[in-house]
């Protein structure tokens, strides 16, 4: 009983709760036409890779056009494709071809911001009486809030004659969700997309889209978040939503909504009751396991505060609401660079695959991920790529010395999960024929697709074990969660438990032999190991090799 069917033509809608996702940085996944620039002809040649994987959706980041000044989430038009990736025919090429291999396919939806290139925004700085002039949000004198990518949040435009808001950058001015016109273009993009066929959006910072009426002053915390309790969460947030969720509701499809800094608190209100308006949200607590607020401040890696992360987001959703599951994405440096060790990669990163992907929620691998990518190292600050490595991560560290920022860039800059993709061991990574637009990770040959797939023991042969087993069992998917050992500094363990069967979850985060007890009400009873990241007979021997993980059922 509690084996489940497995999807064939299905209802997204109905069934996004045991479903697989695997997100796409397109620029970076593989480069199809041989201009060093990943692109859509190289996500539909991939295709039948990520459905190796057992995967059941992608998500795209944004493949519309844009000055790139925040790589696609700065969107000069909404309803077309970058050249760089290809147009719309080859787009719908790849979105026909998923659904044919039994996949589904989710747009990011950016409305918080455009590009200031947008033709919106071009209207907009042209004056007062312009019909496009309340798209976006101007004042005579800006308040105190900071931009999170650099300064403070506002411009002064000169043709305008007034400041503009960008929360992002200085080429990212903020739409004015106020406006029932803009919400109306909104509802459009969407309408747009889904008649297309898209089957949902995972929709960025989508708790900043309304803002404190007056935008008051915010208490001078922490610089780049000055100003966020005015904007996140805003007084008509749920509002705004609930009429776009009236657009997607005659749809078959999904909305995940990205929440910086959201708590479960929050949460809860888009995700149930009167304001449900969201199927899940990306949080972020479990992110923040080696660093404090941001991830430009570190810490060492601290076990209990991840396990405290996902344990309080496993028990406050269960019943009520549904989690998203993911250790990577464009936005956070490498997870075995941060959770695990580069040295024992295979080992850490097939532990790190068991110890998120068999908790209660939705699974999200990252490109990469599956083959245990790594951050890259760059020499010289100027060869990264992203504006927060840039400009936070650089700039309010001036005082340190240049070896230390470095140091702080290696493990924290988003460029590390920007690298292109590591397809084979000949040159550029199988990535591109050309040199590609950013470095290639110089692990690549030793890391990449095909020497993965020619080893049983890989990394992503694990992946794919992980995946199986968990669209598998009812217990994985709609289980109920319990933690065990929360003081532990070394062993995460919890339980799944679905009408009487229980499951048991034991990572060991160690680089040590780690002598591992089970908990009192499991102690001798018949078991089945039915997944190991290490070899051997290792079902009741129970001391945990370095990164070892075990799923146990229990009979
Ligand atoms: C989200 C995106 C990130 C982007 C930011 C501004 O957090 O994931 O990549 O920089 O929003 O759009
Ligand atoms: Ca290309």
């Amino acid at each position: 009983m509690e084996q489940q069917e497995p999807l064939r033509e299905f209802s997204i809608r109905d069934n996004y709760r045991r479903m697989v996702f695997y997100q796409i940085w397109v620029r970076s996944f593989f480069d199809g036409n041989g201009d060093g620039i990943g692109d859509l002809y190289g996500v539909y040649d991939k295709l039948g890779y990520i459905r190796s994987l057992g995967a059941d959706a992608i998500w795209l980041c944004p493949v519309y056009p844009s000055p790139n000044a925040d790589y696609g989430y700065d969107i000069s038009d909404y309803k077309s494709i970058h050249p760089d990736f290809g147009d719309m025919e080859q787009f719908r090429k790849v979105l026909d071809r998923t659904h044919q291999l039994g996949m589904k396919l989710i747009m990011d939806l950016v409305v918080n911001h455009t590009s200031d290139e947008h033709p919106w925004f071009k209207e907009s700085r042209k004056g007062k009486d312009n019909p496009y002039s309340d798209y976006y949000i101007w004042r005579d004198k800006p308040n105190n809030w900071d931009s999170l990518f650099e300064g403070k949040a506002w411009e002064y435009d000169e043709m305008r004659g007034q400041y503009y808001l960008h929360i992002f950058s200085k080429k990212q001015p903020d739409l004015n969700m106020d406006n029932p016109k803009v919400r109306e273009e909104v509802k459009s993009i969407m309408r747009f997309w889904l008649d297309m066929g898209v089957d949902g959006f995972r929709e960025d910072v989508i708790n900043f889209i309304s803002k404190k009426e007056g935008l008051p002053d915010g208490l001078p915390f922490i610089p780049a978040v000055n100003g966020m309790f005015a904007y996140k969460d805003g007084p008509h947030i749920h509002e705004y939503l609930s009429e776009f969720r009236r657009v997607t509701e005659k749809y078959d499809c999904i909305q995940i909504g990205e929440g910086p800094m959201t708590t479960v608190k929050t949460a809860l209100m888009y995700l149930t009751g009167k304001h449900r308006s969201l199927d899940m949200m990306f949080s972020f607590d479990h992110m923040m396991a080696d660093c404090l607020f941001t991830e430009y401040i570190h810490l060492p890696f601290n076990l209990k505060k991840l396990k405290k992360a996902f344990s309080k987001w496993q028990y406050s959703l269960n019943g009520r609401a549904w989690n998203t599951l993911y250790l990577e994405n464009h936005d956070h440096p490498r997870i075995i660079s941060r959770y695990g060790s580069e040295k024992l990669r295979r080992e850490s990163g097939t532990m790190l695959a068991v110890c998120y992907m068999f908790q209660q929620g939705s699974v999200f691998i990252y490109q990469g991920q599956e083959i245990g990518m790594t951050n890259i190292r760059l020499r010289d600050i100027n060869e990264y790529k992203d504006i927060s490595s840039k400009t936070n991560f650089w700039k309010y560290h001036l005082k340190d010395s240049l070896e230390d920022r470095m140091r702080r860039i290696h493990r924290s800059s988003r460029d590390s999960s920007r690298t292109p993709m590591q397809w084979t061991a000949a040159k550029y990574a199988g990535f591109s024929r050309v040199k590609p637009w950013f470095t290639v990770n110089p692990n690549y040959k030793r890391v990449n697709v095909a020497s993965e797939e020619s080893d049983p023991d890989s990394i992503l042969n694990f992946y794919r074990r992980c995946v199986r087993l968990k669209k598998s069992s009812r217990v994985l998917t709609y289980g109920s969660y319990r933690e065990y050992f929360p003081d532990s500094h070394e062993i995460y363990m919890y339980e799944r438990e679905y009408w009487g069967h229980h499951w048991l979850i034991i990572c060991s985060f160690s680089k040590h032999i780690v002598n591992v007890k089970l908990p009192k009400n499991f102690e001798g009873r018949p078991n089945e190991l039915l997944l190991c990241n290490y070899s051997g007979e290792r079902k009741d021997n129970m001391c945990f090799e370095p990164y070892e993980a075990r799923v146990y059922r229990f009979l």
